[in-house]
């Protein structure tokens, strides 16, 4: 069976965190969809690790990784990663099926995100846009086409020549047939060996304990949340379905990731930022700045009407609040209970631009670190609890610092 992380906000929400806090329970740990635009940390004592495409999973020597069909792999990326970690040919699979993501795409999404100007998604630019659109047109190359460099050559040039006009218009270099040559045999050399079909292994395996690891989140999935201010991948419970394999009936438990605040990167709607000392302050405690692109979190307040919305779409079983330290200090917390628009009180997420009604709570000074339930103070209690009834689902794990081990577990 297999039991699923999956984000409530816009992405960062400490995915990564849980993933690592709970993989020793977990013999394979897959990657379903998106690429590396993730960037998920995981920190053990003093050592920090930020992992792009990489299942999280890849800290526990035990834990085979496996990045799925939903995947879109850079090969020059993921071959970087694995470099870090010894042994890992032995305990990583990718996908057969997994999209091919190469150079190209990473320029049309900068390119195109230049041309947008002020209208810019705010992308990371690593390409996964465009990767998903060829995809989607059925010209992409898929990592099985890696075992057989010539004929994927011939693909890629065939393509290159039906796109010619569109690369010349963004004023993108098309690469020589000798380029993309020795560019692929190098992928293949380094690659070939961890091709597998690994719909197949996961049914082989389904009944060992499977956890996928939800990339991005609910509020960027290209169907349910704020486009066009979205990621290219279906981010919820359902696509990590389709991005792996799984059968629908084999899904147990999902774990939905939210911070006690929220935060965004990139552009869009976000009803509760607070472009205010408070959402500084948050940023600042809570180093919001971007763990593959370095850029500034946008900050604001809990959105329990947006995360309401997440644990609905994804079914979630039981919910982890991330970062309950960063509000440490603060005099008064806000959550917002419902918008409002034209006088009107609107109690469904919306990507119509509404205004945040907001419950406020008197602050705590000191929950940083804290294991257990009882040493947390009683207004971080009080608005734990209070997320807990809006959202209807129980709040297994408070997280209160990086390190794996500062986790409540309820
Ligand atoms: P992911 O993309 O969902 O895996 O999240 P990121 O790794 O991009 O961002 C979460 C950040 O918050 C990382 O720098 C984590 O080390 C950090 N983090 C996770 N949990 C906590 C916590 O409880 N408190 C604090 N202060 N930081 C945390
Ligand atoms: P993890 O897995 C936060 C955002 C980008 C942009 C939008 C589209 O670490 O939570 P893309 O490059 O995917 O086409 O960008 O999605 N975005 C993320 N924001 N965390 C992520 O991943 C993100 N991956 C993409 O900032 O707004
Ligand atoms: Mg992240």
């Amino acid at each position: 069976m297999a039991d699923l992380i999956v984000g409530l906000q816009w992405g960062d929400e400490g995915k990564g965190k849980i993933v690592d806090l709970i993989a020793h329970n977990y013999d394979i740990v897959v990657r379903s969809q998106g690429g590396h635009n993730a960037g998920h940390t995981v920190v053990i004592g003093d050592k920090k690790y930020a992992l792009h495409l990489m299942p999280s999973g890849v800290l526990n020597p035990n834990a085979v990784n496996v990045i799925a069909n939903g995947v879109v792999v850079s090969p020059q990326k993921i071959i970087e990663e694995m470099e870090k970690f010894d042994d890992i040919e032995k305990r990583l699979f990718i996908s057969n099926k997994a999209t091919m993501l190469l150079e190209h795409h990473a320029q049309i999404d900068q390119a195109r995100e230049r041309l947008r100007g002020k209208n810019a998604i705010g992308t990371t630019g690593r390409g996964i846009g465009p990767a998903y659109a060829d995809k989607i047109s059925r010209t992409a190359l898929r990592m099985e086409d890696l075992l057989d460099v010539d004929t994927a050559v011939k693909k890629l040039a065939d393509y290159f020549e039906m796109n010619k006009g569109y690369f010349e218009y963004l004023g993108i270099n098309i690469p020589s047939l000798d380029e993309m040559h020795k560019e692929l045999q190098f992928y293949q050399s380094k690659l070939q060996n961890i091709i597998i079909d690994t719909t197949k292994y996961l049914w082989d395996n389904i009944d060992k304990n499977i956890l996928l690891e939800g990339a991005q989140a609910t509020l960027l999935d290209i169907d349910h949340g704020t486009y066009p201010y979205v990621t290219s991948s279906n981010t919820i419970a359902s696509g990590a379905l389709t991005g792996s394999g799984i059968p629908p009936k084999k899904l147990d438990k999902v774990i939905g990731i939210a911070k006690a605040y929220t935060t965004r990167v990139g552009n869009g709607p976000f009803v509760t930022e607070e472009l205010s000392k408070e959402g500084d302050y948050i940023r600042q405690k809570g180093h919001e700045f971007g763990t593959t692109t370095g850029r500034e979190r946008r900050c604001g307040w809990f959105d329990a009407v947006a995360a309401k919305y997440a644990v609905t779409l994804n079914s979630c079983d039981e919910v982890a609040i991330m970062k309950l330290d960063v509000l440490d200090g603060l005099e008064k917390v806000k959550v917002c209970v419902a918008y409002e628009k034209d006088n009107e009180r609107i109690d469904y997420f919306t990507n119509q631009d509404v205004k945040p009604i907001y419950q406020t709570f008197d602050g705590w000074e000191h929950s940083e670190g804290v294991t257990r339930w009882e040493d947390l103070p009683k207004n971080a209690k009080d608005y734990i609890l209070a997320i807990e009834e809006m959202i209807q689902t129980k709040i297994k794990y408070i997280s209160t610092a990086p390190d794996r081990n500062k986790t409540i577990i309820r």
